[in-house]
């Protein structure tokens, strides 16, 4: 049996963006080695393998968004999206973590539907941070229905406090358009799936700016969240491709069937968290 087949990527259009490091990285180099034709976005980390392209992006504006829209093919096999920001010191920066990690995702999802085709998969990273979206959803939902980007815009003005929630709220917004979209006639019209990944802590170019963003003092932040992340399960930090490679079979034909899925990779801490909710409840 031809193993590699079984991923049905060979010579299809494949985009990843933040491929320059960290899971995007591990997850383009795979793709690369499947034969796929990759279009890799990459903003201060160039690539050190050959893909199809390698196209310096700005992810985080309309602009920048519509320069990378431009550049891409007409037709796109697998769209894998894989940028992202951490929060900064103090928050300051809540509107930019919203507009990357995850304006910006719904943006290029809906700018590339028309080109994605049959049987095609748009496939997130998220994050574990975003399990309690339950709690968020119909806050995610008014701001997954606002039409277009300057709409969006007014209702984060609108709404301080879940943009100033930084990350964890741009995460659940995340989950929430998984389950919301996995119906939408504009996917299953042409049977486009959609899926996220969401990983637990993971060691990559973010680490030193996750450990960073609780106080300023990276060792500081990294014991605490070890201690809040890994301790109860003796666990540790996973590598980039422990995230980037189930990423591409997630968006692979090996799971043609698997659609509307936030797929947690965190050594089932999430699953832990809700078991404990619901019997706390
Ligand atoms: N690491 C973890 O523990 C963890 C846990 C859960 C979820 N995640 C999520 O995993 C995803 C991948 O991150 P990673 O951990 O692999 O970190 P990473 O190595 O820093 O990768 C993120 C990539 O996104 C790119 N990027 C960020 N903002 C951008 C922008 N505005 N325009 C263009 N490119 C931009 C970065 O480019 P440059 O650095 O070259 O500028 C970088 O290559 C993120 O969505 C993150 O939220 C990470």
């Amino acid at each position: 049996m031809d193993i590699g087949g079984l991923f049905g990527l060979e010579g299809k259009n494949v985009v990843v963006t933040g491929a320059g490091s960290g899971m995007g990285r591990a997850a383009s180099r795979l793709l690369a080695e499947l034969g796929a034709n990759v279009y890799a976005t990459v903003r201060r980390h160039p690539l050190d393998f050959p893909v199809k392209r390698e196209i310096p992006s700005e992810l985080g504006t309309r602009e920048g968004l519509d320069a990378l829209v431009a550049e891409l093919p007409p037709v796109i096999d697998a769209l894998f999206v894989c940028h992202g920001i951490s929060n900064s010191v103090g928050m300051t920066n809540g509107l930019e973590v919203q507009l990357t990690n995850f304006l910006s995702f719904r943006y290029l999802t809906e700018a590339l539907l028309p080109r994605m085709s049959e049987g095609s998969s748009v496939t997130f990273i998220s994050s574990n941070g975003g399990w309690e979206w339950r709690e968020r959803a119909a806050a995610c939902m008014e701001l997954i229905e606002t039409a277009g980007w300057d709409e969006a815009l007014a209702w984060y003005a609108s709404h301080p406090e879940l943009t100033n929630d930084g990350y964890v709220f741009a995460k659940q917004c995340q989950n929430v358009y998984v389950y919301a979209k996995v119906h939408d006639p504009a996917f299953v019209s042409r049977h486009v799936r959609i899926n996220a990944i969401a990983p637990g802590l993971t060691k990559t170019g973010l680490t030193d700016d996750f450990n960073r963003s609780l106080t300023g003092d990276a060792a500081f932040g990294q014991s605490v969240l070890e201690d809040m992340y890994l301790s109860t399960w003796n666990g540790r930090w996973a590598t980039p491709e422990e995230m980037g490679y189930p990423m591409v079979v997630l968006g692979s034909r090996l799971c043609s069937y698997v659609s509307g899925q936030v797929l947690y990779i965190d050594w089932g801490s999430a699953a832990e968290w809700e078991l404990e909710t619901i019997l706390s409840a």
